[in-house]
């Protein structure tokens, strides 16, 4: 099934899920590294290259993900704790909000100086100029901090999950599991 039904998640959601999940690592390893990286190496501009045209393939995917979020049922929430429950929801929603914020401070970084992102030689996304004063400092800060906190987040995150699959035994982790 491609869709969510109430009991779990469909296909589309679930391969979503785990492909942000993986980019979301991936991302953060690689603009960890390569921020320090000096001018003489081979991957100074290689490794932000594929750092934004990457990021930019997950934007396209969150922005996907959300329409199709709104216009999908939501699985029903496992368990009998109203607070665990309100908590998850918040945590959900904080985790796009995160997604969102980094992925457009990124952007924001990249094209303060007017030029625009090439996406692997096929298109350029175009800059929409400077919006403020130090944008590239501005963007900068939010970008890593925003970054540091997901990962924090994403750590809870996974913490629930697995209390979910060992203490609690229920199926929130089996659900999101099931690939085909
Ligand atoms: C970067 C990594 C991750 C991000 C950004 C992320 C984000 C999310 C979001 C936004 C949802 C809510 C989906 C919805 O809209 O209904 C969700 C659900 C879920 N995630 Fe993750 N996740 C990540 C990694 C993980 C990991 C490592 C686990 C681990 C075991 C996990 C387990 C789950 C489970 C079980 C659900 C379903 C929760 C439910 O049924 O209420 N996630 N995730
Ligand atoms: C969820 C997606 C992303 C994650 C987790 C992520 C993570 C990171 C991290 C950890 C850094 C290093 C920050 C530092 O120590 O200063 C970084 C740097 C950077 N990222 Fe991302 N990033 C993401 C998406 C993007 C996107 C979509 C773009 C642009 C289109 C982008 C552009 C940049 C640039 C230009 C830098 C270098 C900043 C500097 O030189 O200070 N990132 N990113």
């Amino acid at each position: 099934m491609l869709k969510n039904s109430i009991t779990k998640y469909g296909l589309i959601s679930t391969y979503i899920h785990w492909i942000t999940a993986v980019m979301v690592f991936s991302l953060f390893g690689v603009g960890f590294w390569m921020v320090d990286l000096n001018y003489y190496s081979e991957w100074n501009k290689t490794a932000p290259y594929y750092h934004k045209a990457f990021g930019l393939i997950l934007l396209f995917i969150t922005l996907f993900r959300i329409g199709w979020k709104v216009t999908n049922i939501a699985p029903k929430e496992l368990g009998e704790n109203k607070i665990e429950k309100n908590l998850a929801k918040i945590a959900h929603l904080t985790l796009y909000g995160l997604l969102l914020v980094i992925m457009c401070s990124g952007y924001l970084i990249s094209t303060a100086d007017g030029l625009g992102i090439d996406f692997f030689n096929i298109v350029t996304i175009p800059s929409v100029g400077r919006l403020f004063e130090h944008q590239e400092d501005i963007a900068g800060n939010v970008h890593e901090i925003a970054a540091y906190i997901l990962i924090a987040m994403v750590c809870l995150h996974a913490l629930a999950a697995l209390k979910h699959h060992f203490i609690d035994k229920d199926d929130t982790v089996k659900r999101i599991t099931k690939f085909k």
